[in-house]
């Protein structure tokens, strides 16, 4: 799993929070009101990247021509079958891949003429541990902490309270990381990123090969972030369930191209209504790429980091 993330955001790199309003409607996952005014958190315009594996091999159009705006607030799912762009998509966004067209920016700020300003305000999530796995738990979050210029008795507390939201048990989280699972590895990894307070939290595949529990418990600390702190999520998944239960807009990346994008329910009424499917996400998943999840555009491509 790796981390993209630089030291502590100044605040003048964030627009301040507009102000909540008062006759917002109750805040059920449904009616959350978005943050809509103000700079996007996310805003993808015409962005296409190409790759050219080898001298002899054809050039992959990985991103082709992607659009998409993502609110301050939201939590917005990328899904799609293997290759089909996910995460080089996260990749651009992230500033770890460069754009060969289009334009990207984080609240404002290009990701190719002010990259330090969007690493600021971002952390990404993805499927290869970086962290020092002699060190347990509870100290690479301090540690994290620290780096990021909490003082010491807060970092120390923020890095319980996360652990314990997280469902890690206080007896492990004194054990060096080496010896844990992967799905407990997965958690710290993103109790890292999310001590750090990120705006816009990059998740690829946040909880694949992590096993029900582990599932579910970080399933649960993503709705609890979406719901008390000032974090915008961009999240691919290849479980649908997962995509319904967490996202508050979805959109279907197909072979590079977003070929739909919608909240959940419009999207399963769409499909009911247009094609007299079943509203399940399966039905949407199958119509908009004409192939069942478990279907691969491209078996060779694992490179997932
Ligand atoms: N560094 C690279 N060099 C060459 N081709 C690449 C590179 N990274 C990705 N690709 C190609 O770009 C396409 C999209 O890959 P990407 O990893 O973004 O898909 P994905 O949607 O994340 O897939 P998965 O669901 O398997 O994680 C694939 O055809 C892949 O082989
Ligand atoms: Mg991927």
């Amino acid at each position: 799993m790796t981390i993209t993330s630089t030291p502590r955001r100044l605040s003048s790199d964030l627009p301040p929070r507009p102000p909540e309003s008062t006759d917002a409607p109750a805040e059920t996952p449904a009616a959350r009101p978005l943050r809509a005014d103000g700079a996007a958190a996310l805003l993808v315009e015409h962005v296409s990247k190409r790759f050219k594996p080898g001298r002899k091999k054809k050039v992959v159009t990985a991103v082709d021509d992607v659009s998409l705006r993502v609110e301050r607030g939201e939590v917005y799912g990328i899904l799609g079958a293997n290759g089909g762009g996910k995460s080089t998509l996260i990749r651009l966004v992230s500033t770890l891949l460069t754009l060969d067209s289009g334009r990207i920016e984080v609240f404002g700020h290009d990701v190719t003429r002010d990259e330090m300003a969007v690493k600021r305000l971002i952390n990404r999530v993805s499927v290869d541990a970086a962290f020092f796995k002699k060190l347990s738990p509870y100290e690479n979050l301090v540690y994290a902490a620290r780096l990021y210029g909490l003082p010491a008795r807060d970092a120390r507390r923020e890095a319980e309270r996360i652990l314990a939201r997280l469902g890690i048990a206080r007896t492990r989280l004194g054990e060096p990381l080496e010896q844990m699972s992967r799905g407990m590895q997965q958690k710290v990894a993103i109790a890292r990123a999310i001590l750090t307070s990120p705006t816009l939290l990059l998740l690829d595949e946040p909880t694949t090969g992590l096993d029900p529990r582990s599932k579910l418990d970080v399933q649960a600390f993503i709705e609890d972030l979406r719901e008390h702190h000032d974090a915008t999520v961009l999240l691919t998944t290849h479980d649908l369930a997962e995509a319904d239960r967490l996202c508050d807009r979805l959109a279907i990346l197909d072979r590079g191209q977003l070929v739909v994008e919608g909240t959940p329910d419009e999207l399963k009424a769409r499909v009911q209504r247009e094609h007299g499917l079943p509203p399940t996400l399966d039905s949407v998943f199958m119509t908009w790429t004409g192939r069942s999840l478990d279907d691969d555009i491209d078996d060779d491509d694992k490179d997932g980091a």
